[in-house]
């Protein structure tokens, strides 16, 4: 089959005679996958229990006529006005009470009762109709959970809460000991009593927010499996999926991936933004390491400007082309976008489309039709993995504990704080997993663990594990501070990593927005001096010793970086924000420690290089971010795949946003992890 080509297809809003050029079109594309019907519930179910799905057996036999597969979607992204009409207690309510109106879209309560049984009602039509048909190749449920409609506050969301923490904690006693309800005369005497954390006075109680992120992603991922259930019992063997999206906080993807099929991403670089390659590296490199190094699915991306932005630059010649290439580098199985043919009203008119408002005469057309040309050519890629000796650990639940309200600081972002981390690894040309806590770390050599503040004791331990069978770590700070109920780890800080990392933090000193400090020499010469920001703190040393210290303010003299010999591995720890040159030489110093090379020795800046090696062959990818041509030297022949019969070379030029694709023999460098 290939890489999948395409993207959500929505005839519903066009007259059925442009469905035919759509076909045509498409074929020339090299379109082989389209993603239909997300928005098509008021068209299948006009009023309630009344069907009409003739107009899509037509758009559906037309797909299959054309030989083109597809990714059928359940349609319940959007409820019908007629739903919300009869049942307005669906609509979705705020902390503060406030109903959301219908009129936009994702206007549901998760644990709406009667959103789900119309939801499940109408893919069990669904799924009756299609079973069988030639162009069914997979189901896509929903749309983006939780993209627009994050958590719900309404009173069946609270029943649910209810019933989720009885599951959870079994008995009254066992929750207020979890939520520490001691504090502030909290304690519940019976389930009846609890509530989700609404708008109150000051800050609702931390353990009871944190338990209401968890439920709410479980509300979410309720409202998929239910409709999961009923696709796997009538199509049994369709893969299922939905699309999630990068870096979202609402939804665990970790969490989710056991439930999905294959991963499936949507992903919007900002050409506005320079290198937000390194945003969608971290976040390709998360889908494809949550499922153990399966290959994911880009589901949408624009083949231009978005509309959802404050400001929506074009992708200038090239971007598109470079970035689809990058996902396929970095995993990816498919390229599809957002969507087929831009709409002609609504609130996506400005959004653009495979096929733009202005027809085929169009420089993104021409570009589609490469790109889908360019993907055939290749289909050994297909199913092809990729090995890194690096992983970087994020985690959700810390993710959702970090940034609640009253915590030493408010200025702590996890998006950002994992970036920082990730950013250094990417420009050395280093492959890297990126994997929740409980992953299996045996088969890397580094693993990096940016700011992981609730860390359980057994996640602590198998850290330490690692470290002690020969590993190399670094920590960086406020991790390993709470367990997963928001409560301080009984000991010093960071009680269940001390040990490890050979020292305990006394107090924390976060700095105020515009403060740094500098860090320079620690209990060695020439170690690197520069700034820092965001955060310190005051580190006893208790084995470790100091690789910088803080040279100015109240800690002056102070370690900001320690490093730890442990087992048979080595610890590092960073007590404050390093910037980015210093950071950089961290990591590269712990890279050389741990003997991890990047994928190509001596690319030239900007140039991304990634391996991947299946069935089909051995893949080298090099994608030239940067804004001028350069030249690369291979360290064996390889062949251009894009180009039939080419000869093998050791040089490749690369043009300002270019790309190779070369293939040849051999067999991939580095370790084993989550890819292996
Ligand atoms: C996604 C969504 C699509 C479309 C797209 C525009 O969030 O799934 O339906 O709205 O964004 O970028």
């Amino acid at each position: 089959m290939g890489i999948r080509f395409g993207g959500d297809y929505n005839p519903e809003q066009w007259p059925e005679e442009v469905w035919a050029e759509d076909l045509a079109l498409m074929k020339a594309a090299h379109v082989t996958m389209v993603t239909a019907g997300i928005f098509s519930w008021a068209k299948v179910e006009p009023r309630p229990g009344e069907w009409d799905f003739g107009w899509f057996d037509r758009v559906l036999d037309g797909l299959a006529g054309a030989g083109i597969e597809g990714c059928l979607a359940t349609m319940t992204a959007s409820p019908p006005p007629w739903l919300t009409h009869a049942h307005p207690e669906v609509l979705p309510q705020g902390p503060d009470g406030q109903r959301r109106w219908p009129g936009a879209r994702q206007h549901f309560c998760p644990s709406s009762p009667v959103y789900r049984a119309y939801a499940v009602r109408l893919v069990e039509r669904l799924a009756a109709r299609y079973a069988g048909h030639p162009a069914l190749a997979m189901w896509h449920v929903g749309n983006e959970y939780g993209c627009h409609t994050r958590q719900c506050f309404c009173d069946a969301s609270a029943e649910d809460f209810r019933r989720w923490l009885r599951e959870r904690y079994g008995s009254v006693d066992a929750l207020n000991d979890a939520w520490s309800t001691a504090f502030w005369s909290q304690g519940y005497g019976d389930f009846a009593e609890v509530l989700p954390p609404r708008a109150a006075p000051t800050f609702p109680n931390p353990a009871q927010q944190l338990d209401y992120l968890r439920f709410s992603d479980r509300a979410l991922r309720e409202c998929y499996l239910a409709e999961r259930e009923v696709l796997d019992r009538v199509t049994p063997g369709v893969p299922v999926t939905t699309n999630l999206m990068p870096q979202h906080k609402p939804v665990d993807a970790f969490g989710w991936a056991p439930h999905l099929d294959a991963m499936a991403l949507d992903f919007y670089q900002d050409p506005q933004v320079a290198d937000d390659h390194v945003r969608a590296g971290y976040v390709f490199d998360l889908m494809r390491s949550a499922r153990g190094g399966q290959p994911w699915l880009l589901v949408e991306q624009a083949a231009g400007a978005v509309n959802w932005r404050p400001r929506n630059g074009p992708k200038p010649p090239g971007a598109m082309r470079l970035w689809s290439w990058q996902a396929v580098a970095q995993g990816a199985d498919a390229v599809l976008f957002f969507q087929w043919r831009q709409s002609r009203g609504g609130a996506e008119k400005f959004h653009s489309a495979m096929l733009p408002h202005a027809g085929t005469d169009t420089r993104i057309f021409r570009e589609v039709c490469e790109l889908g040309r360019e993907l055939a050519a290749v289909p050994g890629i297909e199913g092809a993995r990729s090995k890194a000796s690096v992983a970087l650990l994020a985690d959700w639940q810390s993710w959702w504990a970090l940034e609640l309200d009253s915590r030493p600081s408010t200025a702590l972002d996890h998006s950002r704080i994992a970036l920082e981390h990730y950013r250094p690894l990417f420009e050395a040309g280093v492959a890297c997993d990126v994997v929740p806590p409980r992953a299996e770390l045996a088969g890397y050599r580094m693993v990096v663990v940016p700011n992981l503040y609730l860390l359980t004791a057994e996640d602590a331990e198998r850290l330490a594990a690692f470290v002690r069978g020969g590993g190399r770590l670094v920590v960086s700070f406020f991790s390993g501070i709470v367990d997963a109920c928001d409560r301080v780890h009984p000991g010093a800080y960071p009680a269940p990593l001390r040990e490890v990392l050979g020292l305990r933090v006394a107090e924390f000193w976060p700095l105020a927005q515009g403060r740094s400090v500098a860090v320079g020499d620690g209990d060695r010469d020439g170690a690197p001096a520069g700034r820092a920001d965001l955060w310190s703190e005051e580190i006893v040393l208790e084995g470790a010793r100091a690789v910088a210290r803080f040279v100015e303010g109240e800690l002056a003299g102070g370690p900001a970086v320690t490093r730890h010999a442990y087992g048979r591995g080595e610890a590092w720890y960073v007590g404050t924000r390093l910037e980015p040159a210093l950071l950089r030489a961290l990591l590269d110093e712990v890279r050389a420690a741990a003997g991890v090379a990047p994928v190509l020795p001596g690319l030239p800046a900007g140039v991304q290089a990634a391996v991947r090696e299946g069935a089909g062959g051995r893949y080298v990818f090099l994608l030239n971010h940067g804004s001028g041509p350069v030249e690369v030297e291979l360290p064996e022949p390889l062949r251009d795949a894009l180009v039939p019969r080419a000869a093998a070379v050791t040089r490749v030029g690369l043009a300002a946003r270019g790309v190779a694709v070369l293939t040849g023999p051999g067999r991939q460098e580095g370790g084993g992890g989550a890819g292996a």
